[in-house]
């Protein structure tokens, strides 16, 4: 009897003993490595926690959030689509721009609403040229542009292997490494291969000779760190056509300061000045100056 109730008391020990290891230490040890921070730091971690909660309730109500009686529709749908039924393509957008259910483009209905719109502008102003991105990541946006292009082509720039160690230098130097859960395999299957030109590599090191002979309509920029941001303006700038759009994601957001002091310091000598969208990050957006010929400007910048 006695050793029935010794064996029961080793057991429920052992199992003590588990449950500490498992739950209770590593609670403690985050808990220790959270008091450790800066205070800048502490508050910068609480708010990401509550922005991954967030989006994760907001993945999870979007059948009630979306339903055509509900108040957020007005927020989330412009009024052509859900009142006057005359922007039916609209509702496939937004359900690859949610697919996968990421943090960043789940939120941001207002940037997907901002970027199709003015695509479609672009399209009827028949800007000549061809699309780019320097910033793929798992392709959400790369999907948009490419479902949109019609017969022009889709350059996409990124590592496919997220940031570099050395990417985090100067304004970005604390920033943290990032992106690194994509590779060209999956974009390529998200995005699809028609007329899509895949450069992948380390931006701009990995430009190539048939993307230094292209005119663009559209450059999207979403890379968040200065350095790549300011070589793509230097790079793309030149090669836009006189009415073209080059979109700057995070200009406004305060969290990656490298895209506005990239945008200030390149465009401190021209005509154009950002204007920007009231989506999550800020989009910030330069609409090249009309009657502007793309070859003489790619000549005058290579006199330079
Ligand atoms: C915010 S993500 C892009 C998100 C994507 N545009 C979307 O909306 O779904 C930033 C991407 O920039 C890429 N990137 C940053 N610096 C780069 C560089 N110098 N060359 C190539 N890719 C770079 C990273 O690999 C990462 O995939």
């Amino acid at each position: 009897m006695l050793q029935h109730f010794t064996d029961a008391l080793e057991r429920l020990d052992r199992a003590a003993l588990r449950f500490e290891e498992r739950y209770v230490e590593p609670v403690f040890q985050r808990i220790v490595r959270f008091a450790e921070k800066s205070s800048a730091e502490r508050s910068r971690a609480i708010r990401q926690r509550i922005q991954h909660i967030s989006a994760w309730l907001y993945y999870r109500l979007r059948w009630f959030i979306n339903r055509s009686w509900s108040p957020y529709v007005k927020i989330y749908k412009p009024q052509n689509a859900w009142a006057f039924d005359n922007f039916r393509e609209l509702e496939e957008y937004r359900q690859f721009w949610i697919a996968g259910g990421e943090a960043n483009n789940l939120f941001d209905m207002a940037r997907l609403y901002a970027l199709v719109y003015n695509i479609r502008q672009l399209l009827k102003d028949n800007i000549p040229g061809h699309f780019a991105e320097l910033g793929v990541y798992q392709g959400h946006s790369a999907k948009l542009l490419s479902t949109m292009k019609g017969d022009r082509r889709l350059y996409l720039f990124d590592t496919f292997d997220g940031f570099r160690p050395d990417d985090l230098v100067g304004v970005d130097a604390k920033q943290n490494m990032g992106f690194k859960n994509t590779s060209l395999g999956r974009v390529r299957n998200f995005v699809g291969a028609e007329r899509v030109i895949y450069v992948p590599g380390w931006f701009p090191q990995s430009v190539t000779a048939e993307a230094s002979e292209a005119t663009y309509a559209l450059v999207h920029i979403d890379c968040d760190l200065h350095a790549p941001a300011k070589a793509a303006l230097e790079f793309f700038y030149p090669r836009v056509s006189a009415g073209g759009y080059i979109i700057l994601h995070d200009y406004g957001s305060g969290y990656w300061p490298g895209i506005e002091k990239a945008v200030q310091e390149f465009f401190s000598d021209k005509s154009e000045r950002p204007i920007i969208w009231p989506d999550a990050a800020g989009t910030g957006v330069i609409r090249k100056a009309a009657r502007q010929d793309v070859h003489s400007t790619v000549a005058r910048q290579q006199k330079k």
